[in-house]
């Protein structure tokens, strides 16, 4: 399998094409985009799971793919019980099958009627829908925590923000990443999107015919659920500016986006800083609370 080859199923999950996988490019997608999805969702649900109460004890991934969403899920939420892997095409249900447990449901999600679940999950499925708004409003009824995943991408970062407007005007309660649920205030060519670094194995690296050892997954979430959540001042957006003596971070805060420093006097809260990342709340939490 070359690079042209694994170009061409890159394309497909950029957003510039939209045809049924092959086994043969399932197959890729497993070794080289796979990790960094699973990668991404679940640093998006680990946040998820330290801002919420409820107990996650059903699961629906919508769009699952090889069950890469569940794997993410049950990294964070031990107490999944029932999970429902909801995905049309077969070649990635069958590799899905080797490796998660799970009902899985073989249909188009415009044919699909959700039953309820605790956590419902969209990652990296939404932007391949053609009726995304009535997909996710079913989605939205059925569930009591939704979390939509996308590439950190402009047009990822779009369906998010039309997500997160259909959600809010649906009466969800914002979780993450938002400190509000004000309109969004990133303007112009820029767009919320967070990073996660991940090894590459060796044959992720030939197929992409890539020399580094890691990559950098870049990702858009957001999530909302039904229950009442305390939100963050701010949320660190790009990473922050580690300098001697201070650090200074980009944040989305509930005045806008504005610019921080956090300097050496500031004692403890300093030290939280030293060791905050992009895509951490903001002021900068102890990671162990
Ligand atoms: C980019 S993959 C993401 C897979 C997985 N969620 C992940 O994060 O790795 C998108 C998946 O959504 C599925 N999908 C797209 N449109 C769908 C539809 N209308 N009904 C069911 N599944 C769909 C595709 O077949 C594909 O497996």
């Amino acid at each position: 399998m070359g690079e042209n080859f694994y170009e061409e199923v890159s394309k497909k999950y950029r957003g510039e094409g939209r045809g049924q996988l092959s086994l043969k490019e399932v197959e890729a997608y497993l070794a080289a985009r796979m990790p960094a999805t699973l990668a991404a969702t679940s640093q998006v649900l680990y946040e998820v799971s330290r801002c919420i109460t409820e107990p996650i004890k059903s699961f629906l991934d919508l769009g699952a793919g090889p069950g890469t969403g569940l794997l993410a899920a049950r990294e964070h939420f031990s107490s999944i019980q029932v999970a429902t892997l909801v995905e049309k095409n077969v070649e990635m249900i069958s590799k899905g099958k080797e490796l998660v447990n799970a009902e899985w449901v073989g249909i188009d999600l415009k044919q699909y009627t959700p039953t309820p679940h605790d956590l419902v999950l969209f990652s990296y499925s939404l932007s391949e829908l053609s009726k995304k708004k009535e997909i996710l409003k079913r989605a939205w009824k059925n569930a009591q925590v939704l979390v939509v995943v996308e590439p950190g991408t402009p047009r990822g970062f779009s369906n998010i923000l039309e997500a997160r407007e259909w959600l809010i005007a649906l009466g969800g309660q914002m979780i993450a990443p938002c400190p509000h649920m004000e309109k969004c205030p990133m303007k112009g060519s820029d767009w919320c999107h967070f990073s996660i670094r991940l090894d590459r194995s060796q044959e992720h690296r030939q197929l992409k015919g890539a020399k580094l050892g890691f990559e950098d997954e870049k990702y858009s979430y957001v999530a909302f659920g039904k229950g009442k959540y305390a939100l963050a001042r701010g949320r660190i957006l790009r990473h922050p500016q580690k300098r001697s003596g201070h650090v200074t971070f980009k944040v989305c805060a509930t005045d806008g986006l504005i610019e921080e420093t956090i300097s050496r006097k500031q004692g403890a809260l300093y030290k939280r800083a030293r060791k905050a990342n992009w895509g951490d709340v903001f002021p900068p939490k102890d990671p162990t609370s």
